[in-house]
């Protein structure tokens, strides 16, 4: 399939990349660069062992840049990653988010239509499912009240998407709910790449490492998990990036056009490890120090959040394969070679 990627240059949409061309596929696409750099294309490029991926630095809120894309090539299905994704920030503008994930996927969503390709993958996040309740979280489990209006775009999206595949049986639509992405390509030439102080734990765990942060604060160690810090799901980000070529198999698979494509999946290895266990497996594998110290609890975070990925291994035949010990061991490659970023 010739894919449309957007938010390509990006942390998952980099290594989706990857995952893509192994497969037989190939890309075009679409960023606005706000959130990253054309270098993790040119590295892509050559990790692949191409001489370029077709890129247009296109807004997907600007339709005609999108039409133009759309003219020019013929294209299967979308992997829709374009979007910001900072939660606190979206605390402090959430105009700007709505805007620009709702407004900017409803854009592309009309374009697509237009153009009779109506294929797409969603990023989603475990954060729809709120205070889940139920561990491990399985599909079935009910969305939950979002913290932050970034959580709301996704999960707002998710119903917009489904709403949209009703009414036109001829969509596909593909909502993957990934669990806490870490890790990097094994080259150590693309990774996550955060602009200023880091949010989530593991960029933060990295750039102490590496010498740019003093020391990690562990947000909380009273939660009634077994060491008392936070409990998620980390999951390697080529693994996660294998999910959504796995996920292209609910387009070819939908012989008949019906009024249930829409698929939901959780992205996960479906094991819990908590802060300290990310910590103390860095240090292990790595030989490095990661100094830190108990925090208050952040606010609006959950004490354990992690899911039955079985649907998933079910249905499309997809199933994590890297370990911690991959994720600490990927993430401190990436870091180290490129300490400043791209
Ligand atoms: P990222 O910021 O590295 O990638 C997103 C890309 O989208 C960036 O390259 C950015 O420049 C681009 N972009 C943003 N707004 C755009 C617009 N209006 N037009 C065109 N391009 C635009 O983030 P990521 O970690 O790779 O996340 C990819 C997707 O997965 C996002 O939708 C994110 O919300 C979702 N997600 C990420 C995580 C995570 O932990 N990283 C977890 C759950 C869901
Ligand atoms: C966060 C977002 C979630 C988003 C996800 C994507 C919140 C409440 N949730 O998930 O919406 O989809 O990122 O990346 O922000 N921690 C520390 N010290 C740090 C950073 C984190 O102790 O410096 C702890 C947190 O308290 C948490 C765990 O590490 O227990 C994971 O945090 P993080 O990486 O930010 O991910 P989530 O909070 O799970």
């Amino acid at each position: 399939m010739q894919i449309l990627v957007t938010g390509g240059a990006g942390y998952i949409g980099s290594h989706t990349l990857i995952e893509l061309y192994k497969a037989g596929h190939t890309a075009v696409v679409v960023d606005n660069l706000s959130n990253s750099n054309p270098e993790s294309l040119r590295r892509v490029a050559d990790i692949i062992g191409i001489p370029e991926i077709p890129f247009y630095r296109v807004d997907i809120r600007d339709r005609e840049g999108l039409e133009k894309v759309f003219a020019k090539h013929k294209l299967d299905a979308c992997i829709h990653f374009a979007g910001l994704k900072a939660v606190g920030e979206s605390v402090e503008k959430p105009w700007e988010y709505y805007e620009n994930n709702i407004g900017g996927t409803l854009v592309l969503v009309d374009v697509m239509r237009k153009h009779g390709c109506k294929n797409i993958i969603f990023s989603s996040s475990a954060t729809v499912y709120g205070d889940p309740a139920e561990i491990p979280i399985t599909e079935s489990c009910p969305k939950g009240q979002c913290t932050n209006p970034y959580g709301w775009t996704k999960s707002m999206l998710e119903q917009m998407l489904m709403d949209i595949q009703k009414a036109d049986p001829e969509w596909n639509v593909v909502l993957l709910r990934y669990f806490n992405p870490v890790g990097a390509h094994q080259s150590g030439r693309i990774g996550e790449n955060p602009n200023g102080i880091p949010n989530n734990l593991m960029p933060y765990i990295t750039q102490v490492a590496v010498g740019k942060r003093k020391e990690l604060g562990v947000f909380g160690n009273d939660y009634p998990t077994p060491d008392g810090t936070g409990v998620r799901d980390f999951i390697h980000v080529c693994d996660l990036a294998a999910a959504h070529v796995a996920a292209l198999k609910c387009f070819t698979n939908a012989l008949t056009h019906s009024l249930n494509n829409t698929f939901i999946y959780n992205i996960g290895t479906g094991k819990g490890y908590s802060v300290l266990d990310m910590v103390k497996a860095f240090v292990r594998v790595n030989g490095v120090e990661v100094p830190y110290s108990i925090k208050p609890r952040r606010a609006g975070d959950i004490a354990t959040c992690y899911c039955d990925p079985s649907k998933a291994e079910a249905e499309i035949g997809w199933k994590a394969r890297y370990g911690i010990e991959d994720m600490v061991r990927d993430s401190w490659n990436w870091q180290r070679q490129n300490p400043e970023g791209y």
